[in-house]
């Protein structure tokens, strides 16, 4: 079948790229003369059947822009058959024959769904936390790099000058690769990721070695979803007299904000153009993921069925390289 109709959403957790993935959805559909709708809200809007026509010019002057114009949501109601049956119905009646959808892992699965009820999609991964099985990076993932090192090394001016210890923690829900990358490329004395234990005791044994070596600041990145809390780890770092003060700095959501990095944009563009171009060639049920330089098309069960395992190279790199 010729699709005449394209439906573009985006669903869960926002990440600066997905603006530009739209725009490059949206005007590579209309080079190929298809028509499009923008789906407001996620999978909420789609239930509700709150959507618009989108031209070329209503994705101008969004390419820079972080968030999404289109607006997001978590949607629950899309996880029981009612509300799937819904989104359907909304779907036909407004003469959408194939769906773009741009989100994290959550949306790939929702994305699948709408394949399981028979409409052609593809889905394009964004989530500042880079956990979705399948690509290389995510939309939003070098963007909220950036963000959080530039954070992490404006403390570090702070805590040099003051000789104190910060506890950074990042976002990442279960996954520690943001923690992980900054700890990384910002020298950070101890990572706490939920991919690898460290003990309690040990945290502040490593900073009262970096004192002792004569540092003037210590940084600890950590992950939202390590085992300890934040409160924990002070209190570990007090106890053990470590020879910093330590503050700490929840970095919360300030990451999944921001104007889209260069890497993030050309990225998005060329996801968008691709998941058209898969879907005019007769693809459903993928994923476009990046491998090394190149678009692949991956498979929507594999997807929804592994998770993206950070590499532990790099947290054994961090260790070795806070002398
Ligand atoms: O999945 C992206 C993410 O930013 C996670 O890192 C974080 O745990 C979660 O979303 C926060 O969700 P919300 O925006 O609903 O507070």
């Amino acid at each position: 079948m010729k699709i005449k109709t394209l439906g573009v959403l985006t669903s869960g957790g926002d990440a600066p790229g997905i603006n530009p993935c739209i725009r490059a959805t949206v005007r590579s559909a209309l080079y190929h003369e298809l028509d499009v709708i923008g789906i407001q809200e996620g999978f909420d809007g789609l239930i509700r059947g709150e959507m618009q026509n989108l031209r070329a010019r209503d994705v101008g002057g969004i390419l820079q822009r972080g968030g999404t114009f289109l607006r997001t949501a978590r949607c629950p109601e899309f996880h029981e058959p009612k509300g799937q049956r819904q989104a359907l119905r909304e779907l036909n009646e407004s003469g959408i024959e194939a769906m773009v959808v741009i989100g994290g892992d959550g949306t790939m699965r929702g994305t699948r769904v709408l394949t399981e009820m028979g409409v052609p999609a593809i889905g394009i991964p964004a989530s500042i936390d880079n956990d979705i099985w399948g690509t290389d990076m995510a939309l939003g993932v070098d963007t909220a790099l950036n963000t959080t090192m530039e954070a992490v090394d404006k403390l570090r001016d702070t805590a040099s000058s003051h000789q104190r210890a910060f506890l950074v923690v990042t976002m990442g829900r279960h996954c520690g690769y943001l923690a992980l990358i900054t700890g990384v490329i910002c020298g950070a004395e101890v990572v706490i990721i939920p991919e690898k234990e460290i003990p309690l005791e040990e945290i502040p044994t490593r900073i009262e070695q970096a004192y002792k070596r004569g540092k003037t600041h210590a940084i600890i990145i950590m992950a939202e979803g390590a085992s300890y809390t934040p409160d924990q780890v002070k209190q570990a770092l007090e106890e053990g007299e470590v020879g910093f003060e330590t503050r700490v700095t929840i970095l919360g959501h300030v990451p999944r904000g921001g104007i889209p990095s260069a890497f993030d944009r050309m990225l998005a563009t060329r996801m968008g153009v691709r998941a058209v171009e898969a879907l005019l060639a007769g693809e459903t049920g993928k994923m476009v993921g990046l491998e090394g330089r190149s678009l692949v098309l991956r498979d929507l069960e594999e997807v929804v069925s592994k998770a993206r395992k950070v590499n532990l190279e790099f947290y054994d790199m961090a260790y070795i390289l806070a002398r």
